[in-house]
């Protein structure tokens, strides 16, 4: 075989080679689509999680003195069953640090245990679209910091925790409509 038509060779090989890796990097990298209803959902995820952490902070630093006083994480266990039996959406308060007060409260399933490892990584918030029955749920979960030094009072294991660090979760599984 002469130089020329080996180089040629070489040259078509490589030009396949470029021209295959293309098309596979595109497929791969091709954005998916803007899905509104998933972001309409993550949206309302974002409205419960203030509200309820507002006001979990709020009857705590209020109204809980003693450790003997009914803690705002037992007080909003009785307000998300009330959520769920209604239907709207569901929520649990889940431990991170791996020493739950209240064993129920540990991650439960694969989802809650891979969210926490994400939020424990420094994530911002971990998430999942999933389908059940035929409808689509977003799961969701976002990290609880001990907020303030009144926390260590019925949690004594949270006062070696770095601060920022979460030490639980909120997780959520709303309907997307
Ligand atoms: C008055 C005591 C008390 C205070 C103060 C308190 N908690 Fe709790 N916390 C509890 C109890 C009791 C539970 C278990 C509730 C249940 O499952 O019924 C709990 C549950 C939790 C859980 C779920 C994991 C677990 O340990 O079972 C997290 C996360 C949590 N609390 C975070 C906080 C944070 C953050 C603060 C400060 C804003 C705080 N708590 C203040 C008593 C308290």
């Amino acid at each position: 075989m002469s130089f020329t038509s080996r180089s040629l060779l070489t040259l078509l090989a490589v030009s396949l080679l470029v021209c295959g890796s293309t098309w596979i990097t595109t497929s791969i990298a091709e954005p998916a689509k803007p899905d509104a209803a998933v972001a309409r959902t993550r949206k309302q995820v974002l409205m419960l999680d203030d509200l309820y952490k507002t006001a979990i902070v709020l009857i705590t630093d209020k109204y809980v003195q003693r450790e003997t006083d009914l803690p705002a994480g037992t007080a909003f266990k009785a307000l998300f069953s009330a959520m769920k039996k209604k239907g709207w959406h569901e929520v649990r308060l889940v431990d991170a640090t791996g020493e739950p007060l209240v064993e129920e409260n540990a991650p439960a399933d694969d989802f809650e245990k891979a969210a926490i490892a994400a939020l424990l990584a420094g994530n911002p918030g971990f998430e999942q679209v999933i389908e059940k029955e035929g409808r689509r749920f977003l799961r969701s979960a976002t990290p609880v910091p001990v907020v303030m030094q009144k926390c260590v009072l019925c949690h004594p294991n949270y006062k070696d925790v770095p601060e920022g660090r979460a030490i639980g979760a909120l997780s959520y599984i709303v309907p997307v409509e």
